[in-house]
């Protein structure tokens, strides 16, 4: 995910924003840039790639005196990522950096665009810039064009602008992306998209709130509200410890990357759709003509979003689709037939079981696909085509926002094959693009929920077993949710089609079985009741996830009301996602790197 610094100062400018930069890198991206404003003048640097690229570029920039600066590293989701698209972005004698999305952007890009202006890049960013100096004609201050660019802004933003015709600040605006400043004895200014960068150079920051906007120079900071309305800054004293600053203040990664599910989903989407389309700009049109069948394969998590797949292919694009665990395919000499479509799904791209398969189905010729959140990671680079996921740095051994983007992609792509096989009408493929846009906020976490969950987490540490059980979709959650405890709590789990409970598992019902039912109110309710209902009749201790309450569960934990059952099943993956983590953390395990498990395995 993208990063932001920036600096005012005597010391070492170029220094202080790389070594910023680095700080952020944990977070994933693909390109990055800096633009120091020094004695009058501008220099900016930009490099595809790692950081040491721009090290290397910037190696004899030397900054020995009072400077301003700013950094950013970049995770393409407007445009690819090249050199032009990386940030900063600049103007006639500007620059910015930007976190977030300009939703208004191709408006004002058309605008500025009769106006006479000429764009570099593909990103929305650069409106910024321009929009800046434009409104410079028109206003007294460079300030004054700067509040007014931000007022024509909709979207999310944390956003650091410099400009020589204001030679000494750094503008700065906030509005849902992360951005805090801090200062110290020496009257150095730091800004940074989260801690790290700030950890040792500053003990006073303050946290920029929603709509915050405003301006620093060596002197002063000054903030204006949403408003308009000038505020004091809270300062708050910074934790002097890296790895929790990374972890932006969660006890753990994986609660961490819980919580921020709605945001990289909100990246997975963007420029994916519009209100009528599914748009995969990376597919070629081509890659349905013929295909007949998709066969997925992939390792554990993955696997579950795999499943969830054969679910809405079948429902959706009326393609017959199957899934295989990757180890299994391997050595069965499954038969490949040319009119079927090879789809791997893999959160590092390095699985040596998935990646051994995707070698097989190119090795007799068929057309490949990777579903993938590692950019040039071997499964990228070898398949034919690649949709990446966009989760940002996974760093919890417990996958969950890597398949929470993946069942994403799924979903999308579902309507994407439908649109070209003509299986959903337009205006239920319109529909349902309306409900993916609701994804992000059905993942977002409640206090309220979070806080049930953890009560509820210390009734379930003992026990001979869990079962977690869903019907149709809702049963690769229940396994992607047996796994999640599997993993992280070390107490047995399975998952299991509630329909075939009474088929075995049944005869295991006593008090001390624990079963954790998925009960959606819009897929099979009545259905998924009565296998509940089965397994308190034999007193199994429920617990049951759904929006609709149910009386015949030892306990209950509610879900918002949703419009569609797949809203459902990404509330629940939340549940199901916090109750694992609250049980290992009162078991005292070590959540994110639990034993015996390694994020990705790159051996048979
Ligand atoms: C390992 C990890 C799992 C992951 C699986 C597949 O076993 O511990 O969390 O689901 O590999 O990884 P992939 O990177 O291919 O999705």
């Amino acid at each position: 995910m993208c990063g932001i610094v920036g600096y005012i100062g005597n010391k070492n400018t170029k220094e202080i924003l790389l070594s910023g930069l680095k700080e952020l890198e944990y977070r994933g991206y693909d390109s990055a840039g800096i633009a120091v404003l020094q004695n009058d003048n501008f220099q900016s640097y930009k490099a595809i790639g790692k950081l040491v690229n721009l090290e290397e570029k910037t190696k004899n920039f030397i900054t020995d005196n009072f400077a301003i600066g700013i950094g950013h590293t970049r995770w393409a989701t407007h445009g690819k990522p090249t050199e032009l698209n990386a940030h900063p972005h600049t103007g006639e004698s500007s620059y910015v950096v930007h976190n977030g999305i300009i939703e208004n952007y191709a408006k004002l890009k058309k605008e500025l665009i009769a106006d006479g202006v000429r764009f570099l890049s593909q990103t929305d960013t650069e409106v910024i810039v321009h929009q800046f100096e434009k409104n410079l004609k028109s206003t007294s201050t460079a300030f004054d064009a700067f509040s007014k660019t931000i007022k024509k802004l909709e979207g999310t933003y944390a956003i650091l602008l410099v400009t020589k015709s204001e030679k000494e600040s750094i503008f700065f605006a906030k509005h849902g992306s992360p951005m805090l400043v801090g200062t110290n004895s020496e009257n150095e200014k730091y800004f940074a998209s989260s801690d790290a960068p700030l950890i040792g150079q500053c003990n006073d920051v303050n946290y920029f709130e929603d709509g915050d906007y405003g301006y620093v120079n060596i002197d002063e900071l000054t903030i204006f509200d949403i408003n308009g309305e000038k505020k004091e800054p809270i300062f708050t004293k910074l934790s002097q410890n890296k790895l929790s600053a990374q972890k932006d203040g969660f006890r753990f990664f994986m609660e961490k990357e819980i919580y921020e599910q709605g945001d990289v989903i909100a990246d997975t989407l963007m420029g994916r759709l519009n209100d009528k389309e599914i748009i995969f700009d990376e597919l070629d049109d081509s890659l349905f003509d013929g295909i007949n069948e998709i066969k997925l394969c992939a390792c554990g998590t993955s696997y579950h979003s795999a499943l969830s797949a054969t679910y809405l292919f079948e429902r959706y694009a009326k393609i017959k689709t199957s899934v295989e665990i990757a180890s299994e395919f391997r050595y069965r000499k499954p038969i490949m037939s040319k009119d079927t479509l090879f789809v791997v799904i893999s959160q590092s791209g390095e699985t040596a079981d998935t990646l051994e398969t995707l070698k097989m189905a190119k090795k007799v010729g068929l057309k490949t696909l990777v579903i993938c959140n590692v950019d040039n990671s071997s499964m990228v680079r070898l398949a034919d085509t690649c949709i990446l996921t966009r989760a940002g740095v996974e760093k919890g051994v417990a996958s969950t926002k890597a398949f929470a983007t993946q069942v994403t992609i799924f979903w999308m792509m579902s309507l994407y094959i439908a649109q070209r096989r003509d299986s959903l009408g337009t205006k239920e493929i319109s529909r349902q693009i309306s409900l993916i846009r609701a994804i992000p906020t059905s993942v977002k976490v409640k206090d309220s929920l979070h806080e049930r969950i953890k009560r509820l987490s210390k009734r379930y540490l003992h026990g001979h077993g869990f079962f977690f059980i869903g019907r149709d979709i809702f049963f690769p959650l229940a396994l992607e949710g047996a796994l999640k405890l599997k993993e992280i709590s070390y107490l047995h789990a399975e998952g299991y089609p509630s329909g075939e409970m009474k088929h075995g598992p049944i005869a295991l019902a006593d008090p001390e079985l624990f079963t954790i039912a998925l009960l959606p109110q819009h897929l099979l309710y009545e259905k998924s009741k009565s296998n509940v209902e089965e397994l308190s009749a034999r007193d199994s201790t429920i617990c049951a996830i759904s929006a609709l309450e149910f009386d015949k569960a030892d306990d209950f934990i509610k879900i918002s009301s949703h419009q569609d059952y797949m809203l459902e099943f990404f509330e629940m993956m939340v549940v199901v996602q916090l109750l694992s983590l609250e049980i290992s953390v009162r078991l005292g395990n070590d959540v994110d790197m639990p034993r015996n498990l390694a994020k990705s395995v790159t051996v048979e």
